[in-house]
Parts: C-alpha cells; sequence; structure tokens
C-alpha cells in the first residue's frame, strides 16, 4: 500500500479528485495518509477531514524564517512515512533538502504541456492568461516528477485540451481541469501505486529503485 502525503494550498479540486479516485477503486493499493496546506483558509483541508484524512497547516507565518518552516513542513512529511508526495496546486516552493529526502518520490501536476508555459512566474491563472495572449491553440496538463528546478523533471503524463475562441483563463482553466488535471493526476498516483509507471529508459519506477 502507497502512503501518500498531498501538499495543497487553496481549493483542493485536484485532492477532490485523488479522494475520489480512491473511493471509487480507480486508484488501488494506496491511501492518502495526510494532507497538508501553508494556508489555514485553503478549502483542501475541509475536504480531507470531510473524509477522515489527517489535515495539517504549516504556514511559513507560524515560523521565524523559511528554514524552519521548510525544516518543519519536511519533519510532518517524513514522520509519516510516505511512499509518495503529490503537489495538487501547491504554491510553496519546494526546498532542494526536501527534494534530497523524497527523490523521486514528488509530483507535481502543471496546467500546461511541458515545456511551454511553465518556469518561474507561471502557476495558477497566470498560465491561462499566457496562453491566451500567445493564441496557442492546444494547451493542456502535465504530471511530472519533482526535481531541483521549475517544473523540469522527468513528465510522467500529459493530456491535450482545446483552447476555445472567446475563452477567458478562468474558463480554460476550468476546461483544463475537468478534461486533463483530474484524469491524469489519479492514473498517475495509480500507475505509480501499482508499480506500472515506465521510464522513458524502459524501466518501471519503483521506490526502492528511483530513490
Ligand atoms: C490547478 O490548476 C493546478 O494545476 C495548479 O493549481 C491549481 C490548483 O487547483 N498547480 P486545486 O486547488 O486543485 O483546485
Amino acid at each position: 500500500m502507497l502512503r501518500i502525503g498531498v501538499l495543497v494550498s487553496g481549493g483542493g479540486t485536484n485532492l477532490q479528485a485523488l479522494i475520489d479516485a480512491v473511493s471509487s477503486g480507480r486508484i488501488t493499493n494506496a491511501e492518502i495518509a495526510v494532507v497538508v496546506s501553508n494556508n489555514a483558509g485553503a478549502f483542501a483541508l475541509k475536504r480531507a477531514e470531510k473524509h477522515g484524512i489527517e489535515a495539517l497547516c504549516i504556514s511559513p507565518k507560524d515560523y521565524a524564517c523559511r528554514e524552519q518552516f521548510h525544516e518543519a513542513l519536511l519533519s510532518a512529511l517524513v514522520s509519516r512515512n510516505l511512499d509518495l508526495i503529490v503537489l495538487a496546486g501547491c504554491l510553496v516552493a519546494i526546498p532542494p533538502e526536501m527534494v534530497q529526502a523524497f527523490p523521486m518520490k514528488i509530483i507535481n501536476i502543471h496546467p500546461s504541456l511541458i515545456p511551454s508555459f511553465c518556469g518561474r512566474g507561471y502557476y495558477g491563472l497566470r498560465v491561462h492568461e499566457k496562453v491566451l495572449e500567445r493564441g496557442v491553440k492546444i494547451t493542456g496538463a502535465t504530471v511530472h516528477f519533482v526535481d531541483e528546478g521549475t517544473d523540469t523533471g522527468p513528465i510522467i503524463l500529459q493530456k491535450a485540451v482545446e483552447v476555445q475562441p472567446f475563452d477567458t483563463p478562468e474558463i480554460l482553466q476550468r476546461r483544463v481541469m475537468e478534461q486533463a488535471e483530474w484524469i491524469i493526476l489519479p492514473e498517475a498516483v495509480n500507475l505509480i501505486a501499482n508499480g506500472r509507471l515506465m521510464m522513458t529508459d524502459g524501466h518501471v519506477w519503483t521506490k526502492e529503485k528511483d530513490a
């Protein structure tokens, strides 16, 4: 059974997609052990509590400096014996110590087709604003492993979504969530949990070998 920690900052619709997929059996061999938010008001925490999942707020505001916040976050995650950390709308920049503590065990959902519209400054609605500004006709979402860069880790799954005439960033964001994010994030977790994620060199991801 893969023990998952989910890091969130906001509404938590991607977290909900994971909770629903575990309940319905679209994700097997995995349990969500803890949900951590940097923001006490995140609705995602309520979603976790409603489903009997441990919900924690670890906010930078409660620590004297960034290092202490990072230490608290890391020790909360390490102490829960997690096999996988899912960043599901997590707006905290993941510190290198956390990547080193969980190598190839942190995945992120990004709302564009990486390597387009990603990197520093590309988060939330801003991604969709830039997509519309550039006028591309296809966008989508990407699930990838987290390394020490921003949106640079190995790609796990991608799904394309059409941009429509008269889209606003909000309308496009919703379509990308519905048609891509809420589908590929649970799918990626299920592949990992069941030892079916094939890496680009052909070997299958395992928590022992890839860490
Ligand atoms: C999603 O668009 C996700 O791709 C991005 O932040 C948003 C989070 O939405 N990283 P939610 O909190 O899962 O509803």
